[in-house]
């Protein structure tokens, strides 16, 4: 046993100073059949540290990472890269799941079918042609840095023409690649700490020329379908209850590098991920369904069946209909995996079942034209609005009785007036609500009376909402008439 052991050790010494020799070598995890027949084929520039259930610690050189990525064209293994051995280690056991902190509910209706009348193909397609027309996005490359620069650029003027204050970008450098990421947030008006993740990747890559690397599909149709998401959501002023968060990935087709250093960095911050869903191949329909929901056993079958309930809800008929199946990806195949390995639950609905998906992908062939449309986006644009609005829920509206004297209002010519009794602060805004809920009208404010046109909306009953400069808030409940 203990000659075994030396014998072992001696032999991993030797090839791993092989290995050192023929440049990068880095750790990673992946399938433990695959794992065996790649060592097979290049006995010294990989070993098997250890392997559990069916995955597999390597440490490989980036030839042979090469190799196993370009495998993926066939729908071959891929690999996950892990930062040090002990994380490759530690990655062969499972991470318990966190507790949810959602109740997956479908109750907003009425704001996410206005929502998915607004999706517009058109956007999608020019953000696509935008970022193929990078040439590559491949994560060592200038323009890499230059995409994830743009798309923050992207971010902060829609922003700023929504004149949100509530809603902001941050660049997030890396450890393991030169790339950063990018990341809007908009912050929860009820729970804050609490975060709804949706995500892609940014990053390219060919088997071929590093500098050939369109990348239209993959990925650029998921990060298009991300920003469409956005804009509607600014567009409909939505001030979510949680907080949404939305990623461009870095240097995903390394090895799911981006994620898996943000994702880590989250949990170990101990902050609260209500559900996280990956965008990562929207632009071709290549089998019968629309989309495709990965079933592999790192997802979140809770999550999955709350995609299928929000698809059945608001997809079922109508002018937003479209099909669903499911199909299963075998591996950790997308920055989905890095939110399931650190306990979150993930999803990643796809674009075709496994196999009848895009055969350009990680070519120089996967340009926009090969699909041509951006129909088959819009669908994952439509889920994905579906999932933010319902799983981080607008902001919650109460209507306190305790503001009766604090502030006094009176509708004549439907017209809404209002006096604060009690100066103390100005009136910073006054919205407006319906009685399903929804923000109809707001409008800035600097006084400490004022009043409010309300001559488009129908006869009834509503919620005016007064927030102070001192940030206090009151509510109202008049009748229009
Ligand atoms: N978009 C692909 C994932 C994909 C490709 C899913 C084909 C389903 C069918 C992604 O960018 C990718 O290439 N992922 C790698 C894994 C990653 C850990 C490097 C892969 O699938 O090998
Ligand atoms: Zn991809």
């Amino acid at each position: 046993m203990k000659k075994f052991t030396v014998g072992i050790f001696t032999f991993l010494l030797f090839s791993i100073a092989a290995i050192a020799q023929n440049g990068t070598s880095f750790y990673a995890t992946m399938d433990a059949e695959d794992a065996i027949s790649f060592k097979a084929l290049y006995p010294n520039e990989m070993q098997i540290l250890d392997s559990k259930d069916n995955q597999a610690a390597v440490f490989l050189s980036e030839e042979v990472a090469h190799k196993i990525h370009d495998n993926v064209r066939t729908h071959g293994p891929g690999y996950i890269f892990r930062a040090s051995e002990e994380k490759a280690l530690l990655a062969l056991n499972k991470v318990p799941r966190r507790n949810s902190v959602i109740d997956f509910t479908i109750t907003e209706d009425i704001l996410v079918n206005e929502c998915l009348d607004l999706v517009n193909g058109q956007n999608i397609e020019d953000n696509i042609l935008e970022l193929q027309g990078y040439g590559t996005r491949y994560h060592t490359k200038s323009q890499a840095v230059q995409a994830v620069m743009d798309q923050q650029a992207k971010w902060d003027d829609m922003i700023l023409a929504s004149g949100r204050t509530d809603v902001h970008t941050r660049i997030y450098n890396h450890v393991n690649t030169p790339m950063p990421s990018v990341i809007l947030t908009i912050d929860g008006a009820d729970t804050p700490d609490e975060f709804v993740i949706i995500g892609g990747h940014i990053d390219s890559t060919t088997f071929g020329n590093k500098n050939d690397a369109p990348g239209a599909d993959d990925n650029a149709s998921g990060i298009s379908s991300l920003n469409e998401m956005v804009r509607v959501l600014l567009v409909k002023n939505f001030v979510p209850s949680r907080s949404i968060e939305v990623m461009a990935f870095a240097a995903e087709e390394i090895g799911l590098v981006g994620s898996a250093e943000i994702a880590e960095e989250y949990a170990n911050n101990g902050v609260q991920v209500a559900a996280y869903v990956q965008f990562d191949m929207t632009g071709y329909k290549g089998s019968n369904s629309d989309i495709y929901i990965t079933t592999d056993s790192y997802n979140s079958s809770q999550l999955n069946d709350y995609l299928t309930d929000l698809m059945d809800h608001y997809n079922d008929s109508g002018a937003h209909s479209f099909t669903y199946s499911f199909t299963q990806c075998g591996y950790g195949c997308s920055d989905h995996a890095s939110w399931a390995d650190n306990g979150y639950a993930a999803a990643f609905p796809f674009e075709a079942a496994m196999g009848q998906d895009n055969p350009n992908i990680h070519s120089s062939g996967d340009v926009y034209s090969f699909f041509n449309t951006p129909d088959h986006a819009v669908k994952f644009t439509k889920l994905g609005l579906e999932f933010l609005i319902e799983a981080a829920k607008p902001r919650t509206l109460s209507v306190d009785d305790f503001s009766e004297n604090a502030i006094s209002v009176f509708v004549k010519d439907k017209t809404l007036n209002y006096r604060l009794n009690n100066t103390v602060s100005n009136v910073k805004e006054v919205s407006v609500y319906n009685v399903t809920g929804q923000r109809i009208i707001s409008e800035e404010m600097n006084d400490e009376a004022g009043s409010i046109q309300l001559q488009q909306f129908a006869q009834g009953f509503y919620i005016a909402r007064f927030t102070l400069e001192n940030g206090h808030a009151f509510t109202k409940k008049f009748i229009l008439n």
